[in-house]
């Protein structure tokens, strides 16, 4: 297992986490639309509450290059803040926009994270669940290559 983030302090807590567990997980500082794995590297490729932070462009990005870095009949999944199922999840996900940021947060909340897999050359994209939260809706995407 390899873990990614951008900050080096975050890195830090996870290997703690990480020791204090027994699992063996390599952990490298890098950004998600660079990735530093070659080609085909990897099985699976988990992203939590992540995408979120991005700007739509920089999705795309990031989603190109887990495609790239995910070996043909892998798969990617994503649990990230999605489209709200009600008004009610709607309303208390401008919590998270205060917080977040309007810019980064709103494609999530249109619905458009399984788009920008798919135009990231991922495959039979969907969502697997919507779980509702006190921040509103969590989307649980599945998506495959080749
Ligand atoms: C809300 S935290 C998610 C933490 C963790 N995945 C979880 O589910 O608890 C977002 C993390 O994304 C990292 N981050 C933000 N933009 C990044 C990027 N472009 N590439 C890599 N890491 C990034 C931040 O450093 C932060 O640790």
């Amino acid at each position: 297992m390899h873990g990614l983030d951008g900050d080096p302090a975050i890195l830090e807590r996870a290997r703690a986490k990480t020791a204090r567990s027994g699992l063996e997980i390599v952990y490298t500082e890098g950004m998600s639309y660079d990735l530093p794995y070659p080609d085909g590297r990897f099985d699976r490729v988990l992203s939590s509450l992540f995408f979120h932070h991005l700007t739509l462009e920089d999705k795309l990005r990031s989603f190109r290059e887990i495609h790239r870095v995910t070996r043909n009949g892998g798969a990617l999944y994503v649990a990230d803040w999605g489209a709200p199922q009600n008004g009610l999840m709607r309303l208390a996900f401008f919590g998270i926009q205060l917080l977040d940021g309007f810019e980064t947060t709103r494609p999530n909340v249109q619905g458009k994270l399984p788009e920008l897999m798919q135009q990231a050359g991922f495959e039979r994209v969907r969502v697997i669940r919507n779980i509702p939260t006190l921040f509103g809706t969590m989307a649980i995407y599945a998506a495959h290559k080749g």
